[in-house]
């Protein structure tokens, strides 16, 4: 209507990978789509052995996505998905995607979109202490925090498999915290 101004509300690509903090994102995606961000849930296909896509569907009222290979309508989705957002979390961030991330692989839709984008990458690391201390980890790590991607914990405490050090992934409700301040204030 002539007069009125389109408001974009913020909106956020919430990658989620393959550990079993996954089911804590769900509740995030929730608390993010209730505070008025749109969020746009990227899982790799590890990730939907622990949650399913229709959970994330339910709780952001928006599209999940999967595949590299399906759904796009005028532009691929990894391009799409790079461009839109105000800003990248993922979370929970396995020791796999961190590598392959910090090696630029794309073999996956999030990987895909993550080498395609130029927006702001978190990540919230979550995994044994034993792969968060591996030279690999720690050396992958020190190459995306070179590149400016910001690093949200791990915590420490007790881990999923009963292992206790540092690995956990940040609180979901932390992280809404960082991610609103971000995106609303
Ligand atoms: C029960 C179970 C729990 C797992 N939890 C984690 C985890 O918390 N962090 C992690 O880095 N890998 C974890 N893994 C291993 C990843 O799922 C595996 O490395 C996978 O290839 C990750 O794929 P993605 O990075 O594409 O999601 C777990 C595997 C299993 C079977």
């Amino acid at each position: 209507m002539q007069g009125e101004t389109e408001t974009r509300k913020p909106c956020l690509v919430l990658g989620v990978t393959g550990g079993v903090a996954a089911y804590k994102s769900a509740d995030l995606a929730s608390c993010l789509t209730k505070a008025g961000i749109d969020v746009d849930v990227v899982m790799t296909e590890s990730a939907c052995e622990f949650v399913t896509p229709m959970t994330y569907q339910t709780v952001t009222g928006r599209t999940v996505y999967t595949s590299l290979w399906k759904s796009w309508q005028s532009k691929p989705d990894h391009i799409a998905l790079a461009d839109r957002p105000d800003l990248i979390l993922i979370a929970p961030a396995t020791a796999n995607t961190l590598a392959k991330y910090a090696r630029g692989i794309a073999d996956n839709l999030l990987l895909t979109t993550l080498l395609a984008t130029s927006k702001p990458v978190w990540v919230a690391p979550a995994m044994n202490p034993k792969m968060w201390a591996h030279p690999a980890t720690c050396e992958n790590m020190e190459i995306l925090k070179e590149r400016g991607v910001r690093v949200l914990g791990p915590a420490e405490g007790r881990v999923a498999c009963g292992d206790t050090g540092v690995g956990r992934m940040v609180e979901p409700g932390e992280l809404f915290d960082e991610v609103r301040a971000f995106l609303l204030d």
